[in-house]
């Protein structure tokens, strides 16, 4: 039997959005099998990020979507290296805020930036809130607003 092509990317997805969903089925139209580590909260805090949405419930979100295989935790920066020899990944997916920046992971697999969706971000998310202090936006007048 042929060896599935497994891509794995990583990221927080708090308030999950739009260019979460474009970025995840991307990655899974690059191969067979798609992994999310999802960065846990006490990872995020030594990233001095605070998310709405706690760990459990934005893996839960990302576990049910239908392209994605399995969710495992992000706990440091240093697992990538630990996960992409454990799970015998073939690609690497990040978004291009993150061009270069994981091109060292290239001895192990192939990396791969895959370009954001302009317009929308959890920080702009936030930001509009805090602004507008009403949760009931559809996320099409997000993206022009911001
Ligand atoms: N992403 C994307 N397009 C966007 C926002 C995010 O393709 N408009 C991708 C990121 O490049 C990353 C993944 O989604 O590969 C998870 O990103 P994350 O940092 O969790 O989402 P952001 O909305 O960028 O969150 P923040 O504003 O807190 O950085």
């Amino acid at each position: 039997m042929q060896k599935q092509t497994v891509v794995i990317t990583y990221g927080t997805f708090d308030l999950f959005h739009i260019g979460h969903l474009k970025i995840l089925k991307r990655a899974k139209r690059l191969g067979d099998r798609l992994i999310v580590g999802i960065s846990t909260d006490s990872f995020n805090l030594k990233k001095n990020k605070k998310t709405v949405i706690p760990y459990h419930d934005r893996a839960e979100i990302v576990r049910h979507l239908k392209f994605v295989d399995q969710v495992i935790p992000e706990s440091c920066w240093e697992q990538k290296q630990k996960d992409i020899i454990q799970h015998n990944v073939d690609i690497f997916v990040m978004g291009h805020d993150w061009e270069g920046q994981f091109d060292t992971l290239s001895s192990l697999c192939k990396v791969q930036y895959l370009p954001r969706t302009k317009g929308i971000s959890t920080t702009k998310i936030k930001a509009y809130l805090k602004k507008h202090k009403e949760p009931q936006t559809p996320s099409t007048q997000l993206a022009t607003t911001y």
